[in-house]
This record gives C-alpha cells, sequence and structure tokens, in this order.
C-alpha cells in the first residue's frame, strides 16, 4: 500500500517532560520493541509505530494527554487490542499512541436495568461471560471476541454473527463519556432505551474509529440470555444457490440467530489450519451456510428449524448437518470464528468487507467471481449472509507484486462501484480506517465528504485525533 508522505512531529524534552508529569515511567513506552508492538493491528502486514506509546489508566489522565497532545499539536491514534482489519488503530503519523488496554474494568452490571458500564479496555468475551453469568447477553461477537476490546468494537462498530437477529455494537450503545480532541471530558447521551433529546452524538460517536475523540466509558444494553440454541450446517453444491436461500429465510418468517455463508475454500484452509474439528465435506460442496436459531422454548425452535430446512430443500441443498451437543456446536463456531486467521496464515491477501440488502448476496457474489477471472485473481469469500455482508478475502497467489500493486485497486474498484449499485456499501463492520480511505468517493459525493470533514473539523480543529484515517 502506498504511503502518505509525512513529517513526524518533533517530540521535544518539554513535551516528554510533561508526559512524564502526568503518567507513571511504565505507562510511557519508547522502546523500538514497544513501538512495533503498538504500531500493528491485523491488517494485512502494515506497521506504523508510534513515537511513543502510553497506557493511562483513568479518564483523567487520557483528557490531561490529549490536552497536552493539543497544546503541542501532536498526532493521537487510539488503539485497542491491535485486531482490526482496516488500519484504524495504526499510527500513520507518528505521535503518541494512546493504548486503552489498562482501562479494562467492568464498572457496574445493573441487573434492575439490563445495562453494563464498562471502561474501553474490556476484552469482548470477558464481558460476555460476566454478565452470561447474570443470565445476560451481550450479543454482539466478533470472530475475534477473546482478544478484541469494547473500545475497538465501539470505534469500528463492530458486528458479527449475532448482528443479524440483535444489531451491531451500535445498537446496544446508551451512552458514551468521550475526551474529545480538546481535552474536555463529556458524556454523549443518557442512560435510557429511548432518546429523543437533541442530535444523537453517540451514534455518531460509534464507528467514527477514533477519529472524533476517545471513549473511556461505556453505558450498554443487554438483553436476557436466550435458554436454547439449535444449529445447523447446510451445504450446497452451488454457491450462488446458498446465497439465494438466505434471503428466502427470512422471508419466510425465520430470525435466525446467525447465517452464515463460507465457500467452500474457507472451510477447507480452516480445516487444515485448526484441531479438533471432525467434519467431512463431500466432493462437490462448493459453499456452506451455518445456520442458528435462538430462543427459550425447544418446540419452537425445532419447528423453525423444520421451516428453515423446507427453504434450504428449495434451493437444492446437500445432507443437512444438525450440532447436536454443546461441543459440536462450539467446534462449529469455532471453525467459522477462525476464518479469517486461517486464510491470513495462508497467503498474502486483502479484505474487503462488502455489505448489501442481503437479496443481492448472490448478485454480489457473481460479481466479485467475475472480476477474479478478468484480473486474475482467486477469492475467499465467507460472512454475515443474513446481514448481506460479504467477507472478500482477495489472495495474492501467483499475481505479479506489479499486478497487485497497480491493477488490484482497479478491481476494488469495480467491486465496490457494483457493490454501491446494488444499494451496499463499502463496509458493513470493519470500517474504513487506513485501507478503504482511497474508496470513500466510490460511496460518498462531495456534498456528504464535506459534510463529515466538516464534523471532523468541528470535533478537531487542530487535526491531531487518529489523523489519516477514514476521510480521504
Ligand atoms: C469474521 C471477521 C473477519 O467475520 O469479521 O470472521
Ligand atoms: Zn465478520
Amino acid at each position: 500500500m502506498e504511503r502518505e508522505k509525512y513529517v513526524a512531529p518533533m517530540l521535544t524534552d518539554g513535551f516528554l517532560q510533561e508526559l512524564r508529569s502526568i503518567l507513571p515511567a511504565d505507562a510511557i513506552l519508547t522502546s523500538e520493541e514497544d513501538r512495533l508492538r503498538y504500531g500493528h493491528d491485523e491488517t494485512e502486514d502494515l506497521s506504523f509505530p508510534p513515537q511513543v506509546a502510553v497506557r493511562p489508566r483513568t479518564t483523567k489522565e487520557v483528557a490531561q494527554v490529549v490536552q497536552l497532545c493539543s497544546r503541542h499539536a501532536i498526532p493521537i491514534t487510539p488503539i485497542g487490542a491491535r485486531t482490526g482489519l482496516s488500519g484504524g488503530a495504526l499510527s500513520v503519523r507518528g505521535g503518541v499512541g494512546l493504548t486503552l488496554d489498562r482501562m479494562d474494568a467492568i464498572v457496574e452490571i445493573d441487573e434492575r436495568n439490563l445495562q453494563v458500564t464498562v471502561e474501553p479496555g474490556v476484552i469482548t468475551q470477558v464481558l460476555q461471560e460476566a454478565v452470561a453469568a447474570k443470565g445476560l447477553y451481550y450479543a454482539p461477537d466478533p470472530s475475534s471476541r477473546g482478544s478484541c476490546s469494547i473500545g475497538g468494537n465501539l470505534a469500528e462498530n463492530a458486528g458479527g454473527p449475532r448482528a443479524v437477529k440483535y444489531g451491531v455494537t451500535r445498537d446496544f450503545v446508551l451512552n458514551l463519556e468521550v475526551v474529545l480532541p480538546s481535552g474536555e471530558v463529556i458524556w454523549t447521551g443518557a442512560n435510557t432505551l429511548k432518546n429523543s433529546t437533541g442530535y444523537d452524538l453517540t451514534r455518531l460517536m460509534v464507528g467514527s474509529e477514533g477519529t472524533l475523540g476517545i471513549i473511556t466509558k461505556a453505558v450498554l444494553r443487554l438483553v436476557p440470555m436466550p435458554k436454547e440454541t439449535r444449529l445447523m450446517l447446510v451445504p450446497f453444491r452451488d454457491a450462488q444457490k446458498a446465497c439465494e436461500a438466505v434471503s428466502a429465510v427470512f422471508r419466510a418468517g425465520i430470525t435466525p440467530s446467525a447465517l452464515e455463508f463460507m465457500e467452500r475454500d474457507a472451510i477447507d484452509w480452516t480445516l487444515r489450519f485448526v484441531e479438533g474439528v471432525n467434519l467431512t465435506i463431500a466432493a462437490d460442496t462448493a459453499a456452506h451456510l451455518l445456520i442458528e436459531v435462538d430462543g427459550n422454548h425447544a418446540d419452537v425452535l425445532m419447528r423453525e428449524c423444520e421451516t428453515i430446512l423446507g427453504v434450504m430443500e428449495q434451493f437444492d441443498c446437500q445432507e443437512v448437518l444438525f450440532a447436536e451437543s454443546t461441543s459440536e456446536k462450539d467446534a462449529l463456531w469455532m471453525m467459522r470464528r477462525r476464518v479469517g486467521e486461517a486464510v491470513k496464515s495462508n497467503s498474502v491477501y486483502k479484505e474487503e468487507d462488502t455489505v448489501v440488502p442481503r437479496y443481492h448476496l448472490p448478485d454480489l457474489l457473481a460479481k466479485v467471481k467475475e472480476v477474479g477471472a478478468r484480473y486474475g485473481f482467486k477469492s475467499v469469500c465467507y460472512g454475515h449472509a443474513g446481514d448481506g455482508n460479504l467477507h472478500v478475502n482477495i489472495i495474492k497467489g501467483d499475481m505479479p507484486d506489479k499486478a497487485w500493486q497497480n491493477e488490484l485497486p482497479k478491481a476494488i474498484r469495480e467491486i465496490f462501484a457494483y457493490t454501491v449499485s446494488l444499494g451496499g456499501t463499502l463496509s458493513g463492520e470493519h470500517g474504513i480506517g487506513l485501507v478503504q480511505r482511497p474508496y470513500m468517493d466510490i460511496a460518498f459525493n462531495t456534498v456528504q465528504l464535506d459534510l463529515m470533514r466538516g464534523i471532523k473539523q468541528l470535533f478537531d480543529p487542530k487535526g491531531i485525533m487518529n489523523p489519516g484515517k477514514v476521510l480521504p
């Protein structure tokens, strides 16, 4: 990827001295090793180390660091758990990398109101398990839940398989404490389920990828934990047919708690990559749907499964596998969660996060394959089919470096333009960050982009907060 030219800011002795007066010594990291550690996420093999990484423990410390950076016009990149796939946490202009990993408290689980207040560094799975112990459910469930943090989920508006029934991260957020680029601290809303009071700063902040401020606390909505789940893996000889079956499920009156699509390669590569999944796939299987329903009544779920099965048969499915036990369910989910890693371990690749209205999923898949055939790349596609969200992993394989650098962006443009023509957009859940920024003109015209630039300017007139991201 072509690097933006920038001049790293001078971190003067005065600046560093002030930093040391705000934070204890062990919260200021300047070694090469630390800077490299905080300079990458899971986006391709990109590395953009900050000049100094800081690990504040409190909102006050975050605010003081931001005030200091504001006075000295030093860029700050908020950093979560560095599992992002669009480069949102990379310090592309040097400066301060501010990691929230020490702010990892679950402040309060309010069982009376079904709410939880957390700090941004809480690992998503830790939160899920803490509320599950009280019979409550935090449904956003990114594949990286074991290592990603709520702060990063908020910044990128993460989704995952359960979004199809329960909504994405944004739909679970009631109120946020934010340190603005000026260093002032605000709450964005109220701890209520409804709120028609003024502009919705909460929803604006979620998904703004750390460009408008740093989230230091979040009040999240919870739902009761469903008591039962049923999970089935449905193979198809024809990947198109699998995609066509997706929207038919909803039209049959069922909202599954997950409806995932995986091309053959996604499963094959993952089965080679992980241990402990015992699965035989027929030679002529081209794709799978992984379908889950949840609820409180086994008999209702049974009837829903029968309805789904009826739909699948209309689309020429092969023999359906029902996960009988918890361990079988866990194995299938583990396999699904690790597809991204498996692809990454296999080849240099580029990941797109296209999303379309779900009925158009088959058209999107066909286009990806057609563009691939023309430009000479293979792709492995999988994702949250129920949301029309297709992760397109473009595999470098034998593609010459020159074509990878010069031709591939044209192919991606074609895919994105087609996605938008279907009523879709560039990213469903991974964000724009650094790597999708050059394509924003496909989704938005200058009127729209100027509005966004105006918002950025209002929040961050000095342009210090995660510069070089989102807006072209
Ligand atoms: C997934 C991540 C890559 O769906 O979003 O596995
Ligand atoms: Zn995903």
